[in-house]
């Protein structure tokens, strides 16, 4: 079986991260975001995977050439880009990926579709069964949030049939939205045009019409971590169900470090003594951590420094970051790559930019650029 992964977009809402790195290759609790999809892809039987490039192409060539080439050799799977030259949506990549989908197709009709920004225990397996008890074009997963008007809403009945598809509406219809995970029929690049095309707001209507669309509602957690504080909550969710499912590797130093909660830290990182570190915290590779530092709620992406006795809650510090002693830092900060920040500032929810220095606090939430 075949799966084409969404990952174009600009990332907007996850900058300054996605001015340095297209969106799902930053690393989500120490894995690219796409890279936690396609391993559980390949759990399912998928053997191409397909990846939809849009913006910063370049940066998807280099990494072909080098990481995914050792996924793709250590999972024994094909991975191809099909790259557009301008974006072409939701639903346009499928249009334009049409003979990489029909290519060697024998005994499957059918191929999954994901958005690349989302996380969960993606329900594959429970996909394809549902998908073949229906019978119709296509299924989609859906999930409860408490705010629902940030997604694609929809309505189904008891069988799961979906009634109507609204893409971020403006007045309440429900509490039941698209996931992000799809299976469709090979007849569904038919009804694409060959052009930039939303799957939400274009496709969904139609097939709904038809009555070919159906939903699987996701049992556990989920979150679109396409933004700073939905990333945030993300680990949170992502590392609980790792430690529910017994697969949450408790660190084991030889210096003195309280471990507090849920914390991921690659085995390249170096903690100090006496620091502090989690709950729902990642620490990437090649991170070092001097003495006495604090860290909860936060993802500490790899190459970084983070100086003695400094102290951050709630915040994502990018890569090859350089940050002082004596730091406070709290409420979403977001840290671009290779910014520095000087001893003993207070920064609060600050978005900083790429390779800046910051050299007096920031008191309120603001961008430095
Ligand atoms: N190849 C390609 N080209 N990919 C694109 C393009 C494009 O032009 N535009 C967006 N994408 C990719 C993004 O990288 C992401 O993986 C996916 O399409 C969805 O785009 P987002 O920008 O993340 O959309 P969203 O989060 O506002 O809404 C979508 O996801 C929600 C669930 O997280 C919709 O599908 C909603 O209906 C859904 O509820
Ligand atoms: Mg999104």
């Amino acid at each position: 079986m075949k799966a084409l992964i969404l990952v174009g977009g600009y990332g907007t809402r996850l900058r300054p991260l996605t001015l340095s790195y297209p969106k799902p290759l930053v690393e989500f609790c120490n894995k690219p975001m796409i890279l936690h999809q396609i391993e559980a892809l390949v759990e399912v039987g998928v053997k191409h995977v397909i990846l939809a490039v849009s913006y910063q192409k370049d940066m998807f060539d280099i990494l072909i050439e080098k990481q995914l080439k050792e996924v793709e050799d250590k999972l024994n799977i094909k991975i191809s880009l099909s790259i557009e030259n301008e974006p072409m949506g939701t639903a346009g990549p499928i249009a334009l990926a049409r003979d990489l989908l029909l290519q060697d197709t024998t005994d499957d009709d059918t191929f999954f579709v994901l958005n690349s920004d989302i996380i969960c225990d993606f329900p594959f397996k429970k996909m394809i069964e549902f998908h073949k008890t229906h019978g119709k074009e296509g299924t989609i997963v859906v999930t409860k949030v408490t705010e629902p008007a940030k997604y694609g809403v929809v309505v189904f009945d008891s069988m799961g049939k979906i009634e109507s598809f609204i893409e971020k509406p403006k007045v309440y219809v429900s509490n039941k939205i698209n996931a992000g995970m799809y299976i469709f029929k090979m007849s569904i690049i038919d009804k694409i045009p060959l052009r930039p095309t939303s799957i939400e707001k274009d496709t969904f209507p139609l097939i709904v019409q038809e009555e070919n669309l159906y939903a699987l509602e996701l049992k556990g957690y989920w979150m679109d971590v396409g933004q700073p504080e939905d990333f945030l909550v993300g680990i949170d969710l992502y590392l609980n169900s790792l430690k529910n499912k017994n697969n949450l590797a408790v660190p084991n130093f030889n210096n003195d470090i309280k471990i507090i909660g849920n914390v991921l830290i690659d085995s390249t990182a170096k903690i100090g003594d006496h620091c502090q570190i989690g709950p729902n915290v990642t620490i990437g590779s090649n991170v070092t951590i001097k003495n006495g530092v604090c860290l909860k709620n936060c993802a500490i992406l790899s190459d970084t420094t983070i100086e003695c006795h400094t102290w951050i809650d709630k915040c994502i510090i990018g890569w090859n970051c350089f940050v002082g002693k004596w730091v406070r830092m709290e409420n979403t900060c977001v840290l671009g790559q290779d910014v520095s920040v000087k001893d003993e500032l207070y920064i609060n929810g600050a978005k900083v930019l790429p390779h800046k220095s910051l050299t007096s606090s920031i008191t309120e939430p603001k961008i430095i650029m």
